[in-house]
Parts: structure tokens; C-alpha cells; sequence
């Protein structure tokens, strides 16, 4: 049975500082365990703070970044240099500054032509790397989500055929508005990982979290965020303050 959520709240001050110790101490434990890391990043613009922190001196020397794999949980179908591509902002805040290696970085090609080729494609290249082979759903150590407007997660928005996708691991995701094609793990792949984390904040999030963490009806069950449930890994929210001021549980750093 699925477990309860982990809900982590911190001041605003100190939410990334907290993320990096959370993910740092991940990844410590993955390498001493398999003798690496495999995170899968989420897009949008929340990361953009917490990879900052990791690239910064006090952060980015306490990691092992060589035993360290970055994927990614969703694209936009745009080019790697467009200004909504997630690897364009992860390239820029964290891959350059941290001088990652490129064979440590697992693209998502929202560049190709056909979105459907770029969804195959990546589905494989996670099975080879952690060694998966169809029909189990490859498990991740970490996976960041953040949460849409919409209550949407990754690429996962409501009322989507994606929402539906139980053959594969990666597929094609259709946005409202904005970049319409996207790619984007399925809710198997988010469920077989180790730890979901969603990274929240921001006080224009708090009624969605509520909805989803504190759900008062069908509808609020029903939205995409709150249908990520590890079959047998961690689910954990790192919220600040903000993001949590509808929460009616004892707020405070979790
Ligand atoms: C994307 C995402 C999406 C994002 C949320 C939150 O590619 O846009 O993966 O799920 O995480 O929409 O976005 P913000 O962090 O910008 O609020």
C-alpha cells in the first residue's frame, strides 16, 4: 500500500538549502549502496533556485558529482537552445557551472521532428542505463516534480491521454497553452522511482497543495499531482511557508 506523504515545510530563507541537503543526502546513500546516483530533474522555473544553491560554493564540493546521472522527468518539444527547454535552464544554472560531463546528462530530444521517436528513444536509453528491461517500469533513485497551475505534474495535465499511458515509461504529453507538445514520464515510471520529490513554493501554489494534500472532494483526488503514489518508495513535499499557508496541519520546518 502506497505510503503516506512526507511534507517538509521551510521558511523561504533556507527552502533550497534544505532541498540540497535532502538530495545530498540521497545521493550519498545511492553511491554507497550501486556507486551512483540517478536523478531524473523536473522543469519549470522552481528548480532554478535549488540548482543555484548546488552549484554554489558551499554546496557543489560536498557532492560526487562524478557518480552522479541526470535524466529528466518532461521537455517542451522545442530545441536544447530554446528559452523554454528545461535543458537549456538546467544546462545553464547547473550542467555548465558544475562542469558535468555530458555522458552524465540523459536528454530528452525535444528537438526531433516526431515526439513519439523522442519518447521511444528515451524510454530506451533509461532501460540500458539502469538495466531495465520491458515490461518493468525502471526505478529511479529521485525524481523532482514541481506542481502546474492546473494541478498538473511533469507533463501529466488534465483531462490528457497521458494521464491514461500504462504500456510505456515515456510518451507524449499535450500542454494547454504555452509549448503544446511535450515529453513526459508517465505516471509508471514516476511511481516505480525510490523518492518522488515535489519542490513547491510560493504562496500562488498553496490552494493546489491543499487540494492535493488535504483533498476535500473527488475532484481534488482527481487532479494529476495527486495521482503520484510510489508503489514502494517515498513521497515527499518540500514546500515553504508559503506554499503551505493553506495546509491545516502544524506548520513549521518539517
Ligand atoms: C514543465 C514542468 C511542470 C512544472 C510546473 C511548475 O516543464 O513546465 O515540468 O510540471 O514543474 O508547471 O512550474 P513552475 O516551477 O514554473 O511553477
Amino acid at each position: 500500500m502506497p505510503g503516506t506523504p512526507q511534507i517538509l515545510i521551510a521558511s523561504s530563507e533556507v527552502w533550497a538549502d534544505t532541498v540540497a541537503a535532502f538530495i545530498h543526502d540521497l545521493s550519498e546513500q545511492a553511491i554507497q549502496s550501486n556507486g551512483r546516483f540517478l536523478i531524473a530533474l523536473s522543469g519549470g522555473s522552481t528548480p532554478k533556485t535549488l540548482y543555484r544553491v548546488l552549484a554554489s560554493h558551499e554546496w557543489k564540493e560536498k557532492f560526487d558529482w562524478s557518480r552522479i546521472l541526470f535524466f529528466f522527468g518532461d521537455e517542451r518539444c522545442v530545441p536544447p537552445d530554446h528559452t523554454d527547454s528545461n535543458f537549456r535552464m538546467a544546462q545553464a544554472e547547473l550542467f555548465l557551472p558544475l562542469v558535468i560531463q555530458n555522458d552524465h546528462i540523459f536528454r530528452m530530444k525535444g528537438d526531433y521532428q516526431d515526439p513519439t521517436l523522442a519518447a521511444r528513444e528515451y524510454e530506451a536509453t533509461i532501460r540500458t542505463v539502469t538495466g531495465c528491461s520491458t515490461p518493468a517500469s525502471p526505478s529511479l533513485d529521485l525524481i523532482l516534480l514541481g506542481l502546474g497551475d492546473d494541478g498538473h505534474t511533469a507533463s501529466l495535465f488534465p483531462g490528457t491521454a497521458a494521464l491514461n499511458e500504462r504500456k510505456t515509461v515515456v510518451t507524449v504529453g499535450q500542454a494547454p497553452s504555452g509549448i503544446r507538445d511535450r515529453l513526459t514520464f508517465t505516471f509508471d515510471a514516476l511511481n516505480r522511482a525510490a523518492v518522488v520529490l515535489f519542490l513547491v513554493t510560493g504562496n500562488g501554489k498553496a490552494e493546489r497543495v491543499r487540494q492535493i494534500l488535504e483533498p476535500h472532494s473527488d475532484a481534488d483526488r482527481s487532479l494529476p499531482a495527486a495521482k503520484v503514489s510510489p508503489e514502494s518508495g517515498r513521497l515527499v513535499w518540500m514546500l515553504d511557508q508559503p506554499a503551505a499557508g493553506q495546509l491545516t496541519r502544524p506548520k513549521g520546518k518539517g
